[in-house]
């Protein structure tokens, strides 16, 4: 008995064989009909799930893939400043400072690289380690000494909490960065204070806020600033970079929080809330 798709393609056979008892009748065909028809739908069924499985899974690796290659830029940015630096320092110390800066910026591309491969393969894409506050900071401080480069950016941070706490330091450097560059394009020629805040809060939450005193963000993009797309008034911007904030925070099972004054006293502010300890712990 052959077993069809809908369409009539072929998709397989039935067949019996050895009867206990008399030979095959009507009744038997009749009964094998039915079962076709049935295990034929089954087949179907479970090859359309498969075939969604896949195509939702390559729709997700775009996505991250978007992500990942908006972000590269970044270590890119800051390779070359180093590169520049080196090219006219005469101390070896100092051209070895610049060298390990350079080759953590490699680190992190390539983590950005495998962070793909292993979605592409099922695996978890988030490598959460136990991560030093007061390092992380200092961290945060030479990145963002590179992002600022050339731009009048005051960068004021404020360390209150100095503990541990459990993240993906590469993400989250991802997340500085986005939050750092649109503050200092909002800020514009001008410039303006960049500011960081640290702290814990309740035992329980690693907070981090970061305020601008630019323009505020354009009433147009209420409702949707943290969607794909969303962008306003950039030559450049593909409205990507709150979206992989949103997105980072939330893997971490956290939250992010936005507040903005437009007028003669303006900013925004960015809350950024993370659980201190291990999510699986909690
Ligand atoms: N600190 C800020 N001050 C004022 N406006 C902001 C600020 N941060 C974001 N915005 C506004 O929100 C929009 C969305 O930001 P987002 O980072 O998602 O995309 P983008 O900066 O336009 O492009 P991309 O980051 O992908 O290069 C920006 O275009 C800008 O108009
Ligand atoms: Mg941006």
């Amino acid at each position: 008995m052959p077993l069809a798709a809908e369409d009539g393609t072929p998709i397989g056979a039935l067949e019996l064989c050895n009867k206990v008892v008399g030979p095959f009748e009507a009744s038997d065909l009749k009964l094998l009909t039915l079962a076709a028809g049935q295990a034929s739908r089954v087949i179907q069924l479970h090859r359309a799930r498969a075939d969604q499985a896949k195509s939702d899974r390559l729709a997700s690796i775009g996505q991250m893939l978007s992500g990942v290659l908006h972000d590269l830029r970044t270590p890119m940015t800051i390779i070359s400043g180093y590169a520049q630096l080196m090219s006219d320092c005469s101390d070896a110390t100092e051209r070895r400072q610049h060298c390990e800066h350079i080759l953590r910026q490699f680190e992190n591309m390539s983590s950005m690289t495998r962070e793909v491969l292993a979605f592409a393969r099922g695996e978890s894409n988030l490598l959460v380690r136990k991560v030093y506050l007061q390092k992380f900071v200092e961290e945060i401080a030479a990145h963002l000494k590179q992002e600022f480069a050339g731009r009048s950016v005051v960068l004021d941070i404020d360390a209150e909490y100095r503990g541990t706490a459990f993240f993906d330091e590469t993400k989250l450097l991802r997340v500085v960065h986005n939050l750092a560059r649109n503050a200092s394009q909002a800020m514009g020629s001008g410039g303006g204070t960049f500011r960081i805040v640290v702290r814990e809060e309740a035992g329980e939450w690693l907070v981090f806020e970061f305020t601008d005193d630019g323009p505020g963000i354009p009433e147009e993009l209420e409702g949707r600033l943290f969607e794909p797309f969303a962008t306003s008034g950039k030559r450049e911007g593909t409205g990507l970079g709150l979206a992989i904030v949103k997105k980072i925070v939330e893997e971490h099972g956290g939250t992010v929080t936005c507040e903005t004054r437009r007028g003669p006293v303006h900013g925004t502010s960015f809350v950024v809330r993370l659980p201190r300890e291990r999510a699986e712990a909690r």
